[in-house]
């Protein structure tokens, strides 16, 4: 995919497709004018007919409109006002790239640069477009026979400049432009990893997968196996792993655009691959989708590889424990006491509660990298669902100042999350009669006791946990990772990276 800053075309000029906001009711923009002017009024005459009313997320794709260069003429509804809030902005730039993409269209002209959006900037709002263009184009079909038309997909994007007199810098322009890449290709990547099925995806495959990409990008990488974790004492994480044929895996990497000495943003992710629950065996039911209870994993790993290709003066190290959790007559039992790495003992009353096990043994290790932040993410909890819905993550942390960055990077990715409570009062449901502490807390609060678990592995950093399992993926017809929250990592280390 190309994407170009073009500052000597203007929309008058030839070009395949021209992509153009319109708003409600009469309202103009300014391309919008100069089109309706040179067509002879086709604009209006169009518009007449009511079959285009131009809210938010209406599209139209029209052919033959005279008295302009473009082939066709894409038409994207803004909606009224005189400056665009975000969530409509977000929701005209998700249907513009559907409709982009259901055209098949190889090669558009963007001139959208003569809508304003509430707070944001111009080069801020071209982002939004371009990430809702390049999101659409994703596909997962590398498991289908190849189609007999193949599907064309966008090749290259022209961004057409600003309206005379608008303040828009050329380099901010062209770094929304590589930020949107960059955010779009780690989003693409976290989708890839967690879409593959779990007899593809082990935790040695998604090792691979890790230490592939850093090697491209000069990240360094560690892959830590059983052995390692025995001398460690994980054994929180190897007694996951215990009813598996599939060996466990430690991911470790380090990115370093930052400091010698400057200490680092440590990423980790939850890299289940494979969750039926243990002996405390799931339902059947959607029981297939607890492949994606590595989404935790591979938006880490997502993560400093767009770090990596924003070149960010920061410091990441990313950590992802990687493991199945299966029912075998190996396989931890309820009840069983398994001492973790930081030597508080765990009662494991449920084999199901396995993500904050495998990420206690993980937060251990990260200690020795002496951090400056921790930062976890995990398709951790149903009761999150129940909670927040698809729509929002949950964060929880021992540090105000970083629960509110990352509150403030959600907004600003339209990726959000919400803070969920970590009062002292609730680690009373973590006691356990026979060891230090209960991988459970019974049904109230799951969310928030899954996190004061966590807590107990963190007290010796600053450290945010993020619950993404009602965001991580979509159920039903678009069934599928979504990469959340990728946009919201990379904007929480961009925000981190203007502070350097
Ligand atoms: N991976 C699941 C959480 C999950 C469930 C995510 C459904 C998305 C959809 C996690 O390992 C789990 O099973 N959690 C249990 C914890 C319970 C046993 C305390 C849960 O949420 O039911
Ligand atoms: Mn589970
Ligand atoms: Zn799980």
């Amino acid at each position: 995919m190309k994407i170009s800053l073009e500052q000597n075309i203007t929309i008058m000029d030839p070009c395949a497709c021209l992509v153009i906001a319109c708003h409600e009711q009469g309202q103009r923009t300014a391309n919008a004018q100069k089109i309706e002017e040179s067509s002879g009024g086709f604009l209006s005459r169009f518009l007449a007919s009511g079959d285009f009313t131009a809210e938010p997320g209406q599209c139209q794709l029209l052919y033959g409109v005279p008295g302009i260069g473009a082939e066709r003429l894409l038409l994207v509804g803004v909606g009224s006002g005189e400056k665009l809030a975000d969530g409509k902005l977000q929701k005209a730039a998700r249907a513009l790239g559907q409709t982009i993409a259901k055209a098949q269209l190889t090669n558009v002209s963007l001139a959208l640069c003569d809508v304003s959006i509430a707070h944001r900037s111009m080069s801020e709002a071209m982002e939004i477009w371009l990430r809702g263009i390049l999101d659409a184009q994703y596909r997962f079909d590398q498991h289908k026979k190849p189609a007999k038309h193949p599907r064309r997909s966008l090749e290259q994007i022209h961004v057409l400049p600003a309206p005379e007199n608008s303040a828009t810098n050329q380099q901010e322009m062209q770094d929304a432009i590589a930020t949107a890449l960059a955010i779009s290709q780690a989003n693409d990547w976290a989708r890839d990893l967690a879409n593959q099925p779990g007899n593809i995806c082990t935790p040695s495959w998604l090792a691979e997968q890790a230490v592939n990409m850093a090697a491209q990008r000069g990240i360094e990488s560690e892959v830590l196996g059983p052995v390692e974790m025995e001398e460690l004492g994980m054994h929180l994480l190897l007694g996951v792993a215990q009813g598996s044929r599939q060996e466990p895996r430690l991911i470790v990497l380090h990115y370093r655009g930052g400091a010698a000495d400057a200490a680092p943003i440590v990423l980790v992710g939850k890299g289940l691959t494979f969750d039926a629950g243990g002996i405390s065996l799931k339902p059947a039911d959607k029981m297939d989708e607890m492949k994606y209870d590595m989404c935790g994993g591979a938006a880490a790993l997502a993560a400093i590889q767009a770090a990596a290709d924003l070149a960010l003066p920061l410091n990441i190290t990313v950590i992802v424990p990687a493991s199945e959790n299966l029912p075998d007559g190996q396989a931890t039992k309820p009840g069983d006491i398994h001492r973790s790495m930081a030597g508080l003992s765990v009662e494991i009353i449920n084999t199901d509660a396995e993500g904050r096990l495998i990420l206690a043994d993980a937060l251990t290790y990260a200690k020795r990298f002496h951090p400056d932040v921790v930062i976890d993410m995990a398709t951790l909890t149903g009761a999150c669902i129940i909670a927040l819905g698809h729509q929002t993550a949950a964060v929880l942390g021992n540090h105000e100042g970083l629960v509110a960055e990352l509150l403030h990077a959600g907004r600003s990715s339209q990726d959000r999350a919400w803070e969920l409570p970590l009062f002292e009062d609730y680690q009373e449901q973590l006691k356990s009669p026979f060891a230090d502490l209960s991988n459970v807390g019974g049904r109230p609060a799951g969310t928030i006791t899954a996190a004061c678990f966590l807590s107990r592995f963190t007290e010796d950093y600053r450290w945010a946990h993020l619950d993404i399992a009602g965001v991580a993926w979509q159920s039903g017809e678009n069934k599928g990772a979504t990469g959340r929250p990728v946009p919201l990592l990379v904007h929480f280390l961009r925000q981190r990276a203007k502070a350097v």
